[in-house]
């Protein structure tokens, strides 16, 4: 089992980018955006407790989303792959999903974080908003995703870097060619 977390600023591509590594890789994709979103939709207790976190720019507690997430790896312990997008956010996020993955055999293998001028990624969102109507996809909610990213995610950088498994990659270019940085560290895995 390969277990590869897609990491980034809010509108680096991470979502895209687990799209061509389905594509390529047919791994499962877990991703903790979209699964609260779909909760919001739903109109469930989680859902209700997680827009009020998401219209504020900031991150969903732990626990929540540790517990969230708990039974979807459970469910897929036996898949050739999973990549996390999104998750983890936090060191505690972090510790959760190593122990979680260790009761299983198993561990991150590789953590890829797209790199992205500030500037692009506001302009990315921005435009994504105006087509997809995301609630957090207007300036004033961007720029606390952002400073919530530098001052509470971008610190696990340091985490991975310290296991040995954080791998930088440019974020810039065509969907492809950003794609092609991305396979040739997890085609490494093999080698
Ligand atoms: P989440 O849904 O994870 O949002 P995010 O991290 O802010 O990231 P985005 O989905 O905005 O961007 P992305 O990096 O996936 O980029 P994308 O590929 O879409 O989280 C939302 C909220 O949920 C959080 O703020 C928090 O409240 C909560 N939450 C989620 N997980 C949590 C956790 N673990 N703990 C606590 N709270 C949590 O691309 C963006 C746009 O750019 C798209 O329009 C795309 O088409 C375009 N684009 C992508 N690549 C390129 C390219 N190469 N060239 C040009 N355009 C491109």
């Amino acid at each position: 089992m390969t277990n590869v977390v897609i990491f980034g600023a809010p509108g680096s591509g991470k979502g895209t980018q687990s799209e061509e590594l389905i594509n390529r890789y047919g791994f499962i994709h877990i991703s903790t955006g979209d699964m609260l979103r779909a909760d919001i939709m739903k109109g469930t207790e989680l859902g209700k407790i997680a827009k009020e976190y998401i219209d504020e720019g900031k991150l969903v507690p732990d626990e929540t989303i540790v517990g969230m997430i708990e039974h979807v790896i459970e469910q897929h312990k036996d898949t050739k792959g999973i990549i996390f997008d999104g998750f983890p956010r936090t060191v505690p996020q972090a510790e959760s999903l190593c122990e979680m993955l260790d009761k299983h055999g198993t561990e991150v293998h590789l953590v890829l974080d797209l790199q992205v001028p500030t500037e692009t990624l506001i302009e990315r969102l921005l435009n994504r908003g105006k087509q997809s109507g995301r609630s957090d996809d207007n300036l004033e909610t961007i720029q606390k995703r952002l400073k919530v990213y530098e001052n509470q995610t971008a610190p696990l950088a340091e985490y991975y870097k310290k296991h040995g498994k954080h791998r930088a990659i440019k974020g810039t270019g065509t969907v492809e060619e950003i794609a092609q940085r991305l396979f040739e560290h997890i085609d490494s895995l093999d080698q």
